[in-house]
């Protein structure tokens, strides 16, 4: 069975690539590299010891996207191309309709076209936005996420609900992750970001590699236990095999029509100066810090009800918050400048 993984060479689309080939499906990658090196690929095949057929291009470009489905027996398709920096979804907004919302039309299109009816989308907790009380939890109706981010993210859920209105055949699943962390235990493959990190972990793991000074810490004065925003942070090699379940789920539910979304993620809510204080534990490395100002749009608090995908996906984040850790460091100490060359 071929899946066709539209940014497969990022972050949590090389995880998830690695599980797929190690649950025998084959995978055809679509990726036009602006936040990643094929480098990812080079290294999920050698871990793995099998091959991914890697193709460079846009998920806007129909054309390209019909030379794959021509050219390769797609069944399900893993869509995670998109552009992912909250705070700069504010500043350049179209850019992130554009490859968010259009990159999805333009995939289903050529789907539709194919009569691939398989798809798996990757949505986000921002879905929720700010109405909903924590834990979220699937029944809950979508919200207003603050940035354009997440805005492109309840629009493309939203799309997919209408497909399905008019598509008696599609397939659809969201899975809406929480905030992915760690890394794989190879430390081969991790979270590369270009320029300053604009996320938690990666940021931490730079100031432990010496890159950076110290972590701000944005706010202390929050209505949590310790003042600081908690999140539910899972690892990322969960996240991936959450992929492999819901794919299994699709492929063992041959009469399953519509579109369902899933909550991946712990259940727990853990807070900034727990994640600092774990990291220095668990890896025995000093993490300088400051408090600074409240990040505008930052939530004080969410965590996950994931008991939808525990039941329905038998499927469980099981990696314990020190691993994330071990993890992270591992990845960052062996490649202090990512995938770029030592
Ligand atoms: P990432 O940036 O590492 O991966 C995205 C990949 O898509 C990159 O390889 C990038 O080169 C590629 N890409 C971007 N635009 C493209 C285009 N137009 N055509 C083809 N490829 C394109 O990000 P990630 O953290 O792995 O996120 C993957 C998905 O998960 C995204 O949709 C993101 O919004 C979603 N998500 C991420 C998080 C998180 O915390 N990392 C949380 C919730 C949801
Ligand atoms: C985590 C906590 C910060 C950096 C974002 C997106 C969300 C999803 C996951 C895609 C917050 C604090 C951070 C720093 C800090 N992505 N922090 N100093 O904001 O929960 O979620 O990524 O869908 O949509 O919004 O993740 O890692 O940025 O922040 O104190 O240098 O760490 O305030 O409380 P966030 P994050």
């Amino acid at each position: 069975m071929q899946v066709l993984v539209t940014g497969g060479a990022g972050y949590i689309g090389s995880h998830t690539v690695l599980s797929l080939l190690q649950s025998q499906y084959d995978v055809v990658v679509l990726d036009n590299l602006s936040n990643s090196s094929v480098e990812s690929i080079k290294r999920v095949e050698h871990i793995t010891g099998k091959s991914v057929t890697f193709i460079e291009g846009d998920v806007c470009d129909k054309a390209k996207l019909r030379q794959v489905f021509s050219d390769y027996t797609i069944e399900s398709v893993i869509h995670f191309a998109a552009l992912k920096a909250v705070g700069e979804s504010a500043q350049i907004p179209l850019s992130y309709y554009q490859t968010n919302v259009h990159g999805s039309v333009c995939l289903l299109e050529v789907m539709q076209e194919n009569k691939v009816n398989n798809f798996i989308f990757s949505s986000s907790a921002t879905v929720y936005g700010e109405e909903n009380q924590v834990p979220y939890v699937e029944t809950m109706k979508l919200g207003t996420p603050s940035s354009p981010y997440g805005a492109t993210k309840v629009m493309v859920e939203r799309i997919l609900a209408d497909v399905a209105l008019a598509n008696a055949k599609f397939r659809g699943v969201s899975l809406r992750y929480f905030n992915p962390i760690g890394a794989h235990e190879s430390g081969m493959i991790g979270e590369d970001p270009k320029g300053i990190p604009n996320n938690l972990l990666p940021y931490v793991a730079q100031v432990a590699v010496g890159k950076r000074d110290k972590l701000s810490i944005f706010g202390d004065d929050y209505p949590t236990q310790d003042g600081s925003c908690e999140r539910d942070y899972l690892h990322v090699m969960d996240l991936a095999q959450g992929h492999v379940a819901a794919l299994d789920w699709l492929n063992c539910h041959g009469d399953f029509t519509g579109v369902e979304a899933f909550n991946l993620g712990t259940g727990n809510g853990v807070s900034v100066f727990a994640i600092v204080n774990t990291f220095e534990q668990a890896t025995d490395q000093r993490i300088p810090f400051e408090v600074s100002p409240r990040r505008a749009g930052d939530l004080a608090a969410f965590w996950a009800n994931a008991t939808k995908a525990n039941q329905a996906l038998n499927w469980q984040a099981k990696r314990s918050l020190q691993q994330m850790m071990i993890d992270t460091w591992r990845w960052q100490s062996n490649n202090p400048n990512g995938y770029l060359e030592q």
